[in-house]
């Protein structure tokens, strides 16, 4: 079991959702935590609640301003926040972004931001951060999405970016092994955030349809999930009973994820 009392933990998108879940619980264990986002008055606020939630007085807490898709940025915030704070045992690449459209209606900006969020973001922190993590090992977590692993109406360029994150944490923990770093990817069910509740009103009546009945987790329970998938080293982290039958179908009866989707699908078409 790995720890993560005194760890050094650097969290991007920690100011909302899944990733605030994971940091206030990460302080409660005892972590120090860095949570990165855009938004200054949302990572301050945020911070309020990590501290809150303190073990001992040793733990430090801090915030940087940054868009992952920035890569001079990037580079740029995360080399100081490691001169200032120390190098990271634990980063956990959160931040991801959904806008559900039609394919036809997926203009080339949308997808190419959705890549340069969702996927070139992890490969820009990692890229920066693993140089100074391989002296003292740690671990990557990279948050993928179960439709990081089941196409889903509607998602192509979100699927598109989250299958490739799943692609990109298979390859590096083969690499990154020797210096004694665990990668692992994180691929959540539909989680109650404030990321959900605006994708929630976009989405497509197809997507709507296939999602309809399955059980919305919490953000919280997410976060235990992936806590528990770093203490246990565990690659694929797939919170949830749910979350976890559907992964187990999609490698075992693909056929019939298939056909439950284009049910659903043509429901909402009729
Ligand atoms: N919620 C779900 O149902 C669900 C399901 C499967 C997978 N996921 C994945 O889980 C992760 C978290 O989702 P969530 O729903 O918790 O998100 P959320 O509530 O929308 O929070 C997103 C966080 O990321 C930050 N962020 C967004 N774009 C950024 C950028 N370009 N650079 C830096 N920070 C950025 C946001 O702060 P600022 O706006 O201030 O930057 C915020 O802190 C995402 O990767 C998502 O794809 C979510």
């Amino acid at each position: 079991m790995k720890e993560i009392v005194g760890k050094n933990v650097f969290l991007t998108g920690g100011s909302s959702g899944i990733g605030l879940s994971t940091a206030r619980l990460l302080a409660a264990a005892g972590a120090n935590v860095v949570i990165f986002a855009r938004h200054e008055r949302g990572l301050e606020a945020a911070l309020v609640q990590i501290e809150s939630r303190r073990a001992s007085a040793a733990q430090r807490f801090a915030c940087r301003s940054l868009d992952v898709a920035d890569r001079e940025r990037v580079s740029a915030v995360m080399a100081e926040a490691v001169q200032s704070l120390g190098a990271p045992d634990i980063l956990i690449n959160n931040v991801g972004r959904a806008l559900p459209r039609h394919f036809e209606d997926v203009t080339f900006e949308q997808f190419d931001e959705t890549m340069k969020t969702n996927l070139y973001g992890a490969w820009n922190t990692i890229s920066v951060l693993v140089p100074h993590m391989k002296a003292g090992g740690g671990t990557i977590v990279n948050v993928s999405s179960m439709a990081g692993f089941i196409g889903v109406f509607g998602y192509t360029d979100y699927c598109a970016s989250k299958f490739a994150v799943v692609g990109l944490s298979e390859a590096l923990r083969q690499e990154l092994r020797c210096y004694g770093i665990t990668v692992a990817v994180l691929c959540p069910p539909d989680t109650d955030t404030p990321g959900l509740a605006n994708e929630d009103a976009a989405k497509p009546a197809e997507t709507k349809a296939v999602s309809a009945g399955a059980r919305l987790m919490q953000p919280d329970d997410v976060a235990r999930a992936l806590i528990r998938g770093i203490e246990r080293g565990t690659f694929m982290i797939v919170p949830g009973g749910e979350g976890k039958l559907a992964w187990s179908m999609k490698r075992h009866l693909p056929a019939l994820v298939d056909m439950i989707m284009r049910r659903g699908i043509r429901q909402a078409q009729k």
